[in-house]
């Protein structure tokens, strides 16, 4: 199988005479497109007669940047949304459970397709961004993304249990770049954050369907084969503090969505609101790309929360704007993540 094939799913394949559960399993086909910390894809599905189960996959938890899987399960509320976009897409109004079993924490969702019902011109919309969706790691356009859309995308978060706080005053954004470079800097300054990064950065020619290519930080054929030794063995703290910087201080926008608990049921709700937020920003040509050093580093989550002046949790910080066409990073088949 060719790396690229997950991203040329085709509508043609949807079962319109199939079952369920032959229906559901097709969906998943765009569900695996969601975003993942690292792509890292910690999901599992399970197919059950007229549903499908989602479960939360810790064996690809990242230890050190996110020990309590707040991020992982972020990632699988992403996949559930885009798993929403596609059953809206085909025609169903799609029936989720969240938590469902209080004995089994991992079974992060129960899913049906519910009635039929057609999908609105928006919906459809954010189903035709899916395979458009990528994160954009270059340097964006000195031009501004307009109110109108950013307004949408704060009602995006909102109506997924999340809120989106936008800075674009060179004051805010400022503020924020320190705390990133900050972030950068204590995080590089920890061999074991370095090694569980390196373990994930993969050269431009490997064959994986997990990690991140080089060529998504920008990296050609011999940085990306050089690159997860130098970031293991060297700490770049500086270097990388420098860099985003000037890339969160260059962007129209910064965004932090956060939420008003801290709790699994908001990682996913947060991950629902990511998926929404991510995939209108795409339907106007808007990128985005994650900044979360002072989230992820225990004691900036209070000093980013206190430069914003908000309550509640930062969950993910953003930065958003119009960027060069970029390409799709690999990801695992549905056959791979379907549990029996
Ligand atoms: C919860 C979460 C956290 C992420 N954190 C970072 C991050 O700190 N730095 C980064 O460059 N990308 C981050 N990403 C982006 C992922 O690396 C990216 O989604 C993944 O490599 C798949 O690529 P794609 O988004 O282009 O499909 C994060 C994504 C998610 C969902």
């Amino acid at each position: 199988m060719h790396l690229d094939d997950s991203w040329n799913i085709s509508e043609e394949g949807f079962p319109v005479q199939g079952g369920a559960e032959e229906k559901l399993r097709f969906l998943l086909n765009y569900a695996v497109l969601a975003p993942s910390g690292h792509n890292t894809q910690p999901w599992l599905f399970r197919l059950n007669g007229d549903e499908v189960e989602l479960y939360a996959d810790r064996t690809r938890g990242l230890a050190v940047v996110d020990p309590e899987d707040r991020a992982l399960t972020i990632s699988c509320g992403a996949a559930l949304f885009y798993l929403r976009t596609a059953l809206r897409h085909f025609g169903y109004a799609g029936e989720v459970e969240t938590f469902p079993d209080p004995e089994e924490p991992d079974l992060l969702a129960r899913v049906r397709l519910g009635r039929e019902q057609e999908a609105t011109e928006e919906e459809q919309r954010l189903f035709r961004a899916i395979p458009e969706r990528h994160s954009n790691r270059q340097a964006f356009e000195d031009r501004q993304v307009p109110g109108r859309l950013l307004f949408a995308l704060q009602a995006a978060a909102w109506e997924e249990g999340g809120w989106l706080h936008l800075a674009e005053d060179a004051e805010t954004k400022h503020k924020i770049a320190d705390l990133i470079s900050e972030g950068d800097r204590i995080q590089h300054a920890d061999k074991r954050f370095r090694r569980e990064l390196a373990a994930r950065m993969h050269s431009n020619r490997s064959r994986s369907r997990d990690g991140v290519p080089g060529y998504a930080f920008g990296f050609g054929e011999i940085m990306s084969a050089a690159g997860p030794l130098v970031v293991r063995t060297f700490d770049m703290g500086g270097g990388q503090a420098a860099k985003d910087r000037q890339l969160a201080e260059g962007s129209p926008v910064l965004a932090v969505l956060g939420t008003e608990d801290d709790t699994p049921a908001s990682w996913l709700a947060a991950g629902q609101a990511l998926g929404r937020v991510l995939l209108r920003a795409q339907t106007e040509g808007v990128s985005a790309s994650f900044l979360n050093q002072p989230i992820e580093v225990p004691e900036l989550r209070p000093q980013l929360r206190d430069v914003i002046g908000r309550t509640g949790f930062p969950q993910l910080l953003l930065r958003m704007g119009y960027g060069p066409e970029v390409r799709p990073t690999p990801r695992r088949t549905v056959k791979e993540v379907l549990i029996n």
